[in-house]
This record gives structure tokens, C-alpha cells and sequence, in this order.
């Protein structure tokens, strides 16, 4: 399948229907994916933008084939090394083996890294840019958006930005366009991936978009490397960045937890009614770690300005959905948001004390320093003091 994004430019990517996970098993991806790659015509010379995942390199070559001869390709440009982008390269220079690569010098070395071939490299930086005849691609490295190597391009004449991985969504739809589909599943698919990939590199992202709006090119679409093209509007996602960049929260707390007999659920349930009674106006959200997608929670959390976090004790630990939801929070590197602890506990009772840690390790200020501890399954008087902890949550989360 190829489509053509203008006169000029042909999408020569692959829509993965099937994809439910990405980076392994690490992302959920509901709504599957896109890789997306670009080819360029601009009057004498035709640039291809990126390849994509290589098990589908046969079929990316055999449909590129169909748009063009692979030897009237003068130049590659491969704004990031991740295999979802390059996994392609190898099947593709095996048939242009002498055509320039164009990418950072990060990138050569993650090229290398992962391919182990000594390709026609050509690196390049900030406000180089390759002539196409009348059109020029100009290139930004980007740093840290999301990896050492990434980089943006833009093509001059149709003011298009190829950002690679910015602005993208892990997001299949054959109308390809965002002006064409569901605005919420859109944003949903947007807000996500920013939330789980992009958030320990917001203070990049805002210097990035600042760096690019300084150079006042004007910007007529934005090409990401998944999901949907910015067609109408385009710098919507921009400042949608923008916002999510800043120590993005909405007025809601997500309450997290684990539970083996029900205990902990109580607990949470009480707090919850709590939080309420003193904070009528926040959205709260509860989430069974185990029986929830930590990717959806992950995106919760971002959304929140406090979170609590539930675990009964366990062989002197905690359940390990809480173990995994708080190492990947630790990763994200979440700010200004407040965090609180609360768990059951039979004999030892480490858990809460536990969490507390996990909590400020991953940059949460801790609301209360003791948490909530609660012995065996809650009586009434256990539930009053959950509602009561609740109450001092909800009104520390009066903003
Ligand atoms: Fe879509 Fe960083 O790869």
C-alpha cells in the first residue's frame, strides 16, 4: 500500500492492524500501529525518509518497487536508529548498496551498532541539508527525542516536518490523516505514547519546539513516524507538546492498587470516599495494577496531580503489579505530582513503608509520611481511617 500525502511526497509505510505490544512486551498498543515512511521527489533527486519494522522489510521492498525504481533513489535518511524505523536498511541496501545514508553521528553509531554493516554513511547536523532540485530537506538533530540520535527533517516548498518519533501515536487507521479521524481515540493514542515514552524528556521537548518556532519556518504538516499525519492544523500537536511538556496535570487522583483478599481494595474504596468528601471536584480513578494495563495506568498517572498506591505485604514485600508499576514510574521521571501510601498487613508489615520509598525515588512528594497501614482485613474502625486518611489527601489536592 502506498498513498500520496501531496504532489510530492508518497507514504511508502506499513499499518500493523496486529501490533498489540511495542519495545517487547514493554507498550500496549490497543489500536495496533504505523510505520511510517516517506518518499520525496523534488525535481532532480528523490529522498526516502525512514523504512520500517523489519518483519515486514520483503514486503516494504516489494511495495516500494511499485512507486519506483529502488536506483532512482539518490539519498536515505534515517532520522532514528530504533529498529521500528531502520529494520528495513539491511534488505534495502543489499539492492542500493552504495546509496548515502544521511543521519547524526549518534545515529551511525546506532546504525552500526545494531547492523553491523559499514553502509555509505553521511553525517550530518543542525541546518544541513541535502538539495533535491527545488526543494531542499534541511535537518535538526533532536537529541533525546527520544533517543541520542533522533532527528527532524523538513522539506522547504511544501513546509512539511518529518519529526520521526515527536508527535507520533501508536494508532492503525486507513484514513491516515488527522483532519479524518476519531479525535478522542486520536488524543487518547497521543496522550498515551507522550505519557509512556516521551515524559522523562520534556524538558527537551520544550526546548526542541522552542528551537524549531524560533527558525520561523512555517509548517503546513507534520510527517510523524507512526500513526497519523497532521494535516489540518498541524501545530494542534504542538502545542499540545507543549502543555503536556510542563508538568502537565489534570484535577484528578489515581488511586493504585493490589489486593489478595480484599483488604486493600476496601482500603482504597474508603479513601477514595475520603478523598471526595473533602475534594468534591476532583476526578478520582481507581485501578487493580494486576488486573489493568500498566500502560493505561501509566498514562493516569501523568494525567494526576497524587497518586496513592496500594499493596498488602507479602514475604516482607509487596505484590509485584505495585513492584512493576512503581520501577516503571521511577523510569518516567514524573514531576511535581504528590504521591501517598496504604496496605494491609498481617504479621511484618513492610509494604507501606516500601511504596513510601518507591514513591519519592521516583520523584513523588509524599503526602503523608507514614501512609496508612491497616491489620489484617479492615474493620469499621480501619474503614474510618481510611476515610479520614482520604480526607487529608483530597484537601492536600485542593489546588
Ligand atoms: Fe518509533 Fe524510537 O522508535
Amino acid at each position: 500500500m502506498a498513498f500520496k500525502v501531496n504532489d510530492n511526497v508518497t507514504w511508502v509505510g506499513k499499518i500493523d492492524w496486529e501490533l498489540r505490544k511495542f519495545h517487547g512486551e514493554e507498550l500496549s498498543v490497543h489500536k495496533g500501529s504505523t510505520y511510517n515512511s516517506y518518499l520525496v521527489r523534488g525535481g532532480n533527486k528523490t529522498a526516502l525518509i525512514d523504512t520500517i519494522w523489519r518483519p515486514f522489510a520483503r514486503e516494504f521492498i516489494t511495495e516500494l518497487k511499485k512507486v519506483i525504481d529502488l536506483s532512482e533513489i539518490d539519498y536515505i535518511v534515517a532520522n532514528h536508529a530504533e529498529s521500528d524505523h531502520s529494520g528495513s536498511l539491511p534488505e534495502l541496501l543489499r539492492e542500493i548498496p552504495d546509496t548515502p545514508v544521511y543521519c547524526t553521528n549518534a545515529g551511525v553509531k546506532s546504525l552500526r551498532g545494531h547492523y553491523h554493516q559499514d553502509w555509505n554513511f553521511q553525517p550530518v547536523k543542525t541546518g544541513d541539508k541535502i538539495d533535491l532540485g527545488s526543494k531542499e530537506l534541511i535537518f535538526v538533530e533532536a537529541k533525546m527525542l527520544h533517543w541520542p540520535d533522533s532527528m527532524f527533517c523538513y522539506l522547504t516548498g511544501d513546509n512539511i516536518l518529518f519529526p520521526n518519533d515527536a508527535f507520533g501515536q501508536h494508532y492503525a487507521s486507513e484514513y491516515m490523516f488527522n483532519d479524518l479521524v476519531d479525535q478522542d481515540e486520536l488524543y487518547k493514542e497521543a496522550i498515551k505514547y507522550y505519557a509512556n515514552i516521551l515524559t522523562p524528556f520534556s524538558k527537551m521537548v520544550t526546548a526542541k519546539i522552542k528551537e524549531v518556532v524560533g527558525l520561523n519556518l512555517p509548517v503546513e504538516m507534520i510527517c510523524p513516524s507512526h500513526g497519523v499525519i497532521w494535516r489540518k492544523d498541524p501545530l494542534q500537536i504542538v502545542n499540545k507538546y507543549m502543555e503536556w511538556a510542563d508538568h502537565y496535570q489534570e484535577n484528578q487522583v489515581t488511586i493504585i492498587y493490589d489486593t489478595m483478599w480484599d483488604g486493600t481494595r476496601r482500603a482504597a474504596e474508603a479513601i477514595a470516599s475520603g478523598i471526595k468528601e473533602a475534594n468534591s471536584s476532583i476526578n478520582i480513578k481507581l485501578y487493580n495494577a494486576a488486573r489493568s494495563d500498566t500502560n493505561d495506568i501509566v498514562t493516569e498517572i501523568f494525567k494526576s496531580k497524587g497518586i496513592l498506591v496500594g499493596s498488602p505485604t507479602i514475604n516482607k514485600g509487596i505484590l509485584h503489579s505495585i513492584a512493576s508499576l512503581m520501577e516503571m514510574a521511577k523510569g518516567l521521571n514524573f514531576q511535581q505530582k504528590k504521591g501517598a501510601a496504604f496496605g494491609c498487613y498481617g504479621w511484618s508489615g513492610e509494604s507501606v513503608k516500601m511504596i513510601n520509598g518507591m514513591l519519592e525515588e521516583a520523584g513523588f512528594a509524599l503526602i503523608n509520611k507514614d501512609g496508612l497501614r491497616m491489620l489484617w482485613n479492615p474493620d469499621e474502625e480501619a474503614i474510618a481511617d481510611c476515610v479520614a486518611y482520604g480526607k487529608e489527601i483530597g484537601a492536600a489536592l485542593i489546588s
